[in-house]
């Protein structure tokens, strides 16, 4: 976290590189600020992405047969999670995108070059799926 916080103060400083120095806002208000700016932002987002319950997540996946083509850490049919995970790491729309993947059926594309629609999961609850995309993308 304190990394985080470092990158997310160094972006925010004002005039970083201006080699003349001129126009310079005063730098620790800016960081004082910037720093307040980040732990608020950490604080308000904190509880909006709760950690993925994995046994939910395994559970709906197996109620599902996505384990007849997925493997968690090596490669089936499809794609290990892992490597999907990897993939996606750091990528604000993955959730989105994994969402329109496993409930619109587009086309998957299987490792001997023949496609088909990727199966569509079903669950009770779209809080369930959104559990198991943040399960997967969390691997
Ligand atoms: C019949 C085999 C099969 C089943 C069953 C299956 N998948 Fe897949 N899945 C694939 C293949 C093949 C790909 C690779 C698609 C591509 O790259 O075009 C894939 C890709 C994925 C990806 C990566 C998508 C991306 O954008 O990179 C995820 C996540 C995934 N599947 C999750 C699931 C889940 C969850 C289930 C169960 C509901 C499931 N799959 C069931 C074959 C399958």
């Amino acid at each position: 976290m304190a990394d985080v916080l470092t990158i997310f103060i160094d972006t925010a400083s004002p005039c970083r590189g201006d080699a003349a120095g001129r126009g310079r806002v005063e730098p620790t208000a800016g960081r004082t600020v910037a720093a307040l700016v980040v732990a608020t932002l950490l604080s308000a987002s904190a509880p909006a992405r709760a950690a993925p319950d994995g046994d939910a997540a395994r559970a709906l996946a197996r109620q599902n047969k996505c384990f007849e083509c997925h493997a968690i850490d090596k490669k089936s049919d499809g794609p290990s999670w892992k490597e999907v995970a990897a993939k996606y790491r750091g990528k604000t729309e993955a959730p989105a995108r994994l969402m329109t993947h496993l409930t619109t059926g587009e086309t998957a594309k299987f490792a001997d070059g023949h496609e088909e629609p990727h199966k569509i999961v079903k669950a009770p609850e779209k809080a369930q799926i959104v559990n198991l995309i943040d399960w997967i993308l969390s691997l």
